[in-house]
């Protein structure tokens, strides 16, 4: 790493009590983003804690509010496809189609950076995260404003990303002034992850773009999202997802019937367990529907921070499309139980 920058990163400003303002005023937004200050953004996947990505100074801004370790990498977000040449070098031709068929949305693509971009942003990686978000407010914002945002999703790091305004407000609003208000995320997790910059594409996480939808454009993928041993993917500790209660993952009659005596709160994705009273279980589909699920996953981790329990047990959702993302980030969340 980049000896200027450890130096730099270790520098922690000491920061004022704020009270976030929440609205849709997008010129309030580009006017404090150019001033070098934070502004929360809507996407479709979750919110994101943005910052002008260009400005070492006011990306290190995201480090210290997120508590996020200096090691985790931040996504570049852009206004548009042309703009991946800015940031980005030896982009391999399959990237032209991939982007045509998938941004704007929920897909980010690693590859290797041009000097542009701060070592702040990639925590001195030499490659860069960059996505293309599907959301009105922040396409509109990216288009009036001359930088790229560098964003990670707007939570404590560790803890559940936000989708929806009030989510970024409840833990991050005495830090930031502005939270711009783009309502519910229509994912609800975040952005799949592919690296392209070598031989391999590989994709370091799940999300919305699947790897069948990757394989079409890139010819095949690996799969490589345990890294906590992987240091080509910073960011994604097994344990990332973590509500404040602790959770199970696997069959719920199972598990009800084992921990029956600590009255467990139950997660389950379509159907109500028979005997557990229904303001002791959150259901993420009524209908089965599995995107539904997905939007609905992180306002339920969120939720069993005011229930009271000491345990929570919940059941993997199907194992297709999206239903990957979601098991992906039930695994991360029972992880340490
Ligand atoms: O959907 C999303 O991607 C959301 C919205 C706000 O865009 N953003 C998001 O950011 O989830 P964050 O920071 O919470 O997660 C970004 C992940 C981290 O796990 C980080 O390690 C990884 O991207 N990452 C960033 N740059 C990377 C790089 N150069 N190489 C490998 N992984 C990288
Ligand atoms: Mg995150």
């Amino acid at each position: 790493m980049n000896e200027a920058y450890e130096l730099h990163a270790k520098f922690v400003p000491s920061r004022k009590i704020l009270m976030a303002t929440i609205g849709t005023d997008i010129a309030k937004a580009k006017d404090l983003l150019e001033r070098g200050e934070l502004v929360a953004i809507p996407t479709e996947t979750v919110y994101g804690l943005a910052a002008n990505g260009l400005q070492a100074n006011a990306v290190l801004q995201i480090f210290e509010v997120k508590q996020r370790p200096s090691f985790d990498p931040l996504i570049m977000h852009v206004a548009d496809k042309n703009s991946i040449n800015l940031l980005a070098k030896d982009i391999p031709p399959s990237v032209t189609s991939l982007v045509e068929d998938k941004w704007p949305g929920p897909l980010t693509l690693v590859l290797n950076k041009k000097p542009l971009v701060p070592d702040v942003v990639t925590s001195g990686l030499d490659t860069v995260a960059i996505r293309l978000p599907n959301h009105p407010l922040s396409l509109e914002l990216l288009a009036q404003l001359d930088f790229p945002l560098a964003a990670p999703s707007a939570n404590p790091f560790g803890y559940v990303s936000p989708t929806n305004a009030q989510h970024v407000d409840d833990q991050l609003g005495s830090h930031i002034q502005y939270i711009l208000d783009g309502g519910p995320c229509i994912v609800g997790v975040e952005s799949t992850i592919v690296d392209l910059t070598n031989s391999s594409p590989v994709v370091l996480r799940l999300g919305a773009v699947t790897s069948e939808q990757l394989v079409e454009h890139l010819g095949h993928v690996e799969i490589n999202t345990h890294s906590t041993s992987n240091p080509s993917a910073p960011g994604m500790l097994s344990s990332h997802y973590s509500p404040s209660k602790k959770l199970l993952l696997g069959d719920l009659r199972t598990l009800y019937e084992c921990h029956i005596d600590k009255n467990p709160v139950v997660i389950c994705f379509k159907d109500r367990l028979a005997g557990v009273e229904d303001g002791r279980q959150i259901v993420l589909s009524e209908k089965g529907d599995i995107s539904e699920a997905a939007r609905n996953l992180f306002a339920a981790l969120r939720q069993l921070d005011d229930l009271d329990a000491e345990l929570v047990i919940a059941e993997e959702v199907p194992n297709q499309g999206i239903g990957l993302a979601i098991n992906d980030r039930l695994k991360r969340a029972s992880a340490n139980n």
